[in-house]
């Protein structure tokens, strides 16, 4: 009996920590995320500041940063091509990509390897709930014309684009995406809840928030949130969010 509890506890544990036993009694569960780019340059200021630098401080999401350059065999370091199709510009090459992935790929297993490019579906708020139960994540950002099609077909497991506009590179992109992941991971924020009442998180925007002073030159703080009475400030927070996500995002609320 005693032996069944202690498999039911190890049991239990692991499948929280979705690893085995030993690492998570000595180890805190990190998010790994490597980003494979052709600017490393474009992606330093954005993890390292803010949310994303607080969460590696605090050894919950470890970043890396690497440049697809260093799998190129080519003595120029080239990592494109010209397009097979005339006119289409350059395109990244498959062979330092497919470099790059295999190499990450013998050192640990990956839940997804992710490609930002413009003409993907949407990256939505359910992607960054998801995703932020993975451990390890490569995410690939594209350059130039384009990239071939082999790496998106065989390598690639998930493809994202953050909006209907077209940016110079994935790299923008690949900082919003790790922002939005990464700061759902248990701890990152300081008050958890907030991550919670987030816009989206439960299909609103979230309502309007003030603070003091209550009036500043004659505009005046809604009444009602100086009542003191919660359960009217929640009636009042729903209706506002309900009230501003029909009249700004009506397809939210399907309409
Ligand atoms: N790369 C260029 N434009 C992009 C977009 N809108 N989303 C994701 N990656 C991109």
């Amino acid at each position: 009996m005693v032996f069944l509890k202690y498999i039911l506890l190890v049991y239990y544990f692991t499948s929280i920590a979705k690893l085995d036993p030993e690492y998570y009694f000595y180890k805190k569960i990190v998010m790994r995320i490597d980003i494979l780019t052709v600017v490393p340059e474009l992606l330093e200021s954005p993890f390292n500041h803010s949310i994303l630098q607080r969460a590696k401080d605090k050894g919950l999401a470890e970043i890396y940063i690497h440049n697809i350059r260093d799998w190129s065999t080519n003595k120029h370091k080239q990592v494109d091509d010209y397009a097979f199709s005339k006119g289409a510009g350059m395109v990244m090459s498959i062979e330092p990509i497919d470099r790059a992935i295999s190499e990450l790929k013998s050192q640990r297993d990956y839940d997804e390897v992710i490609f930002l490019t413009p003409d993907a579906r949407q990256f939505v708020q359910r992607d960054a709930n998801l995703l932020s139960l993975k451990t390890n994540l490569i995410i690939l950002c594209g350059h130039y014309k384009g990239i071939d099609q082999r790496v998106r077909d065989h390598l690639v497991t998930l493809e994202l684009s953050i909006g209907d506009y077209v940016l110079t590179g994935g790299e923008l992109a690949a900082a919003i995406v790790a922002d939005a992941i990464v700061r759902l991971i248990p701890g990152v924020l300081s008050d958890e809840t907030s991550a919670l009442t987030d816009s989206f998180q439960d299909g609103l925007l979230t309502p309007p928030v003030y603070t003091r002073p209550a009036e500043y030159k004659g505009w005046r703080v809604p009444e009602i949130l100086l009542s003191g009475n919660d359960k009217l400030i929640d009636d009042w927070k729903q209706e506002q969010a309900y009230e501003r996500t029909k009249r700004i995002r009506p397809d939210m609320l399907g309409e």
